[in-house]
């Protein structure tokens, strides 16, 4: 999105972080660019919000290193970090007013009254806080600007960079997809550095330059939206980002670039893109990559299916599809490629569901771990 300095803003290596016998953080490395917006998406518990604080200053990893722009950082206290944090509850003061609020870490840092004025007037600007809610008390805003009054105290010293954890967890969907547009729009204009935690993995895709898939303590993977997307390391990293659809399968062959491999234990050997196959694993292929044909029908990659069910989703079909007793698949097909096959979309219908083979992935299975 934006040009970034060869020469990483924050560079994290090998941090770790124990509560008693569990272990939070395993040895994690990060870089993070200039100017970049990195998303620390995962489970609950897998250790988003402790990487965030290590990197603020509020929790101390038993090992491993944080370096900020050159400096070691990794025993410096929060407040000399000059990072601007945004929390989930926003933690607004709330006797005092919007204005007051978003001018209290400058008056932390002694800066004269009236500059303090300008500066959070300025970053109120920048959030775009209606300016007659200024004297306002956080509890007289709605959720969506609060969220904005926590970002312009965030932003009002100009941090070196913004650490913001599920800042949009508690509004409603609309107002979060409104918000995550505008944060990125916000972003793009003031170019700062973002490390964003959520859950959620639209949220996710929506905003940040680069994702970091999280679990137990580790990261599955990093990677742009996209290619994590397209290219999921494994099948842990496949289910939690988008919808998949999933199989066991096996590699009876190998040729160059490409697998033959038995999904789901039935039929005829099927190709797979062969780059990083396992010999058994997990197949995976995205709902919208399949398309549904007459049972007769035999194209290349595909399997037989019995259509379970059949809803309309207003731009789409979404199809239920029963491959065999124990496995369900769905397909996703859009309304402008219905036409002509509405005879075969109909409930308890048997068809063959297809796929192009490189759209296919099979995958090390560490769902379990
Ligand atoms: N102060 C603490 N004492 C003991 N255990 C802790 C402490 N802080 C976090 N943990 C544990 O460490 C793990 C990681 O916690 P963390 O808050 O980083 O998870 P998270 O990914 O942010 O989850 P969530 O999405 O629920 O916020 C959790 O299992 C949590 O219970
Ligand atoms: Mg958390």
């Amino acid at each position: 999105m934006t040009s970034h300095e060869t020469q990483p803003i924050l560079s994290i290596r090998g941090l770790s972080k124990r509560y008693g016998d569990f272990e939070a953080l395993s040895g994690i490395d990060l870089d993070v660019a200039r100017g970049e917006f990195v998303a620390l998406l995962g489970p609950s518990g897998c250790g988003k919000s402790t990487t965030l604080m290590a990197v603020a200053g509020f929790v101390e990893p038993d090992a491993g290193s944080i370096v900020l722009a050159g400096n070691d950082i990794t025993a410096l206290a929060p407040d000399k970090r000059h990072m601007g944090m945004v929390f989930q509850d926003y933690a607004l003061f709330p006797h005092m007013s919007v204005l007051e609020n978003v001018a209290f870490p400058l008056r932390m840092r002694k800066v004269s009254r009236r500059e303090r004025e300008e500066k959070a007037l300025a970053a109120l600007e920048t959030v775009q806080l209606p300016r007659k809610s200024i004297y306002a008390r956080p509890s007289e805003l709605s959720g969506g600007q609060r969220q904005r009054v926590a970002v312009a105290r965030a932003l009002v010293f100009d941090p070196v960079m913004l650490l913001m954890d599920e800042p949009l967890a508690a509004l409603d969907r609309r107002l979060r997809q409104h918000l995550q547009y505008e944060l990125r729009h916000l972003q793009a204009r003031i170019d700062t550095t973002v490390i964003y935690v959520t859950h959620d993995q639209e949220e996710a895709l929506v905003l940040a330059d680069r994702i970091v898939v999280m679990r137990n303590g580790q990261f599955e993977q990093v990677g742009k939206p996209r290619d994590i997307y397209d290219s999921p390391a494994n099948a842990f990293v496949a289910g939690f980002l988008g919808e998949s659809n999933s199989a066991p399968a096996h590699v009876v062959q190998r040729d160059s670039g490409a697998v033959r491999a038995v999904i789901n234990g039935t039929e005829d050997p099927i190709e797979v893109p062969g780059d990083f196959a396992p010999a058994e694993g997990l197949f995976v292929v995205r709902p919208e990559r399949l398309r549904v044909h007459a049972a007769g029908e035999n194209s290349g990659a595909s399997l037989r299916a019995q259509i379970i069910d059949i809803a309309f989703l207003g731009d789409r079909l979404r199809a239920e599809l029963q491959l065999s007793d124990e496995l369900a698949w769905t397909a996703n097909i859009p309304i402008r490629d219905v036409m002509g096959t509405e005879h075969l979309l109909a409930r308890g219908n048997e068809v063959r569901v297809s796929w192009a083979p490189a759209d296919g992935r099979l995958l090390p299975d560490n769902r379990g771990t």
